[in-house]
């Protein structure tokens, strides 16, 4: 039998994302809240004959050293001094350049499978070459929940809220992360995350104390642009959700439903109206399936 992995790489959501600054070295500050998604792609390794090679088939997604996945196994590789003969085939559920870390969570998910393929045991340098990838390649290396400092990358485990139901909007068209934090400007809003009420209702798991606490300072600039995303937060409160907001840079909005039934009604209401509406709970941490 050859030898395969599979594993999955969850979304994440943004329950707060607050902008404290921007930085000398060009990034913003942030204080944010990330959770884990039962949502995910899925990245099936295999030996080949030599080299490395990304498939995959989602127009939007290059396969070469454009892609998060292809530069983590390059930076890997070249770390523990490994020629990769190895092909890794990514599915993509998780919508594109949509807040919802797909990307990120592919690369993250990439160094962690590569890790294992190539046996390089507990002191492969993943948490540098992570940080070295992306703000939010770190947050997907243990997935579940937890609490960014930084630029994103400094994080502290939070307790996580499984099982919570969320219906997913995207509006069909990708945002670039880089234009909204170009775009985002403090002055214009004083408005303040409260960070500890909602680490209590993480805690006590409570959907309707989660949804008061939501918090994106990006959503002033994403909203401005489109204001698609905007009737898209009206349509999930009016739908049923307990609370909306727009997820990272967007465009993907989250609402968070009472329960399975309200989510699926939600989305039988909207999937008709929009491009992307999916069903998904939040999730406990990566579920990460073997074969
Ligand atoms: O870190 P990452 O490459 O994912 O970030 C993409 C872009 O988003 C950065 O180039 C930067 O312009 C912006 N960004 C930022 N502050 C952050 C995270 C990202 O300005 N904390």
């Amino acid at each position: 039998m050859p030898r395969t992995l599979i594993l999955h790489a969850p979304a994440k959501v943004n329950l707060i994302l607050e902008v404290q600054g921007r930085r000398p070295d060009g990034y913003h500050a942030l204080k944010t809240v990330m959770h884990a998604l039962e949502l995910a792609d899925t990245l099936r390794f295999s030996e080949n004959s030599g080299g490395l090679r990304l498939v995959c088939s989602h127009p939007q997604v290059p396969t070469d050293e454009r892609n998060l996945v292809y530069q983590a196994a390059i930076r890997l590789a070249r770390r523990a001094g490994i020629t990769p003969r190895v092909t890794i085939r990514l599915t993509k559920r998780i919508p594109v350049a949509a807040g919802l870390g797909g990307g990120s969570s592919d690369a993250a998910t990439a160094l962690l499978g590569l890790a294992r393929w190539w046996r390089l045991g507990p002191r492969a340098p993943l948490a540098r070459l992570a940080r070295e990838l992306g703000s939010d390649v770190p947050f997907f290396l243990n997935g579940g929940c937890a609490l960014g400092t930084g630029r994103g990358e400094r994080l502290t485990p939070w307790p996580s809220a499984p099982g919570l139901w969320l219906v997913l909007v995207n509006p069909g068209f990708p945002v670039s992360t880089a234009e909204v934090y170009r775009n985002f400007r403090l002055q214009l809003t004083r408005k303040k995350a409260c960070i500890s009420m909602m680490r209590s209702a993480l805690k006590q798991k409570n959907a309707d104390k989660i949804s008061k606490k939501l918090f994106n300072h990006l959503e002033w600039v994403t909203l401005a642009a489109h204001p698609q995303v905007a009737r898209i937060k009206q349509d999930l409160l009016a739908g049923g959700a307990l609370g909306a907001l727009m997820s990272g840079s967007g465009p993907t909005v989250f609402g968070l439903a009472p329960d399975r039934r309200t989510a699926w009604q939600i989305k039988g209401q909207l999937q008709t109206k929009y491009p992307v509406c999916l069903v998904t709970r939040l999730a406990e941490k990566t579920i990460r399936k073997e074969a």
